[in-house]
């Protein structure tokens, strides 16, 4: 395995780190131009910046949606998918470059991940799920099968989205909720049922 650098020192890089050596990366360091006086961040080092791009392997350890999606597109690297071991994904799912499988993760059969979204700790993407670029399911948020979620949307934690619904891009689902309609785009829903607030 070559070497990765994580582009984002903070909890959700810190979170990738953990995944990287589940999955046997051993050469494992940040570049971070947020945290510049930052040497260490939790086991690993800070070694420079986005501009520092060189040979090795790439992720992206910003949890922010839009920003995430915004150095997909500006960075002149490929980046690595990484799926945790304790994670169940489907052979016959399909999961886009930069995107990330945490531990415990479900992703189901024919489910389609673009790129650089995030499954969180215990979340679980059924069957023939379609998650647009830059989405993000929360910890514990459960989408049934045949959800469609619009880009750059965030699942809060231990979120419900009823099976065959489909959510808009730029979309705000709070923690906990119930989603039993579909949902525009750019709209904020809470509550069970969800309902816009
Ligand atoms: C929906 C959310 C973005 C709203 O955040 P916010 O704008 O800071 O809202 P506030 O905390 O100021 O709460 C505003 C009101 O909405 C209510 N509210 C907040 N989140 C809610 C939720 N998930 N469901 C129902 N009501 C909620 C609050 O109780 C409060 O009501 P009040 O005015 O009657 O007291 C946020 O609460 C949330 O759910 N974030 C998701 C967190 C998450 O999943 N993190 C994952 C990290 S990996």
């Amino acid at each position: 395995m070559k070497a990765l650098r994580i582009i984002g020192a903070g909890g959700h890089g810190r979170v990738l780190a953990d995944i990287a050596e589940a999955m046997g990366y051993r050469d494992i360091a940040f570049l971070d131009a947020a945290y510049p006086d930052f040497a260490r961040s939790g086991a690993w080092d800070v070694i420079g910046t986005p501009a520092d791009i060189d040979e090795s392997e790439y992720a992206l350890g910003v949890g922010n949606n839009q920003t995430r999606i915004g150095l997909l597109a500006s960075l002149p690297c490929d980046l690595v998918t990484l799926i945790h071991p304790s994670a169940s994904v489907s052979p016959h799912a399909e999961i886009g470059a930069g995107s990330v499988i945490c531990a415990g993760a479900v992703v189901g059969a024919f489910a389609k991940l673009g790129q650089g979204c995030v499954v969180n700790t215990g979340a679980s993407v059924d069957h023939d799920c379609v998650l647009a670029d830059g989405v993000h399911i929360s910890p514990g948020a459960r989408l049934g099968g045949g959800v469609f979620i619009g880009a750059r949307t965030w699942v809060g934690i231990g979120a419900v989205v009823r099976e065959y619904k489909s959510i808009g891009a730029d979309a705000m689902i709070g923690a906990g909720a119930a989603v039993t309609r579909d949902v525009a785009d750019g709209t904020r829903m809470g509550g069970v049922p969800a309902k816009e607030f």
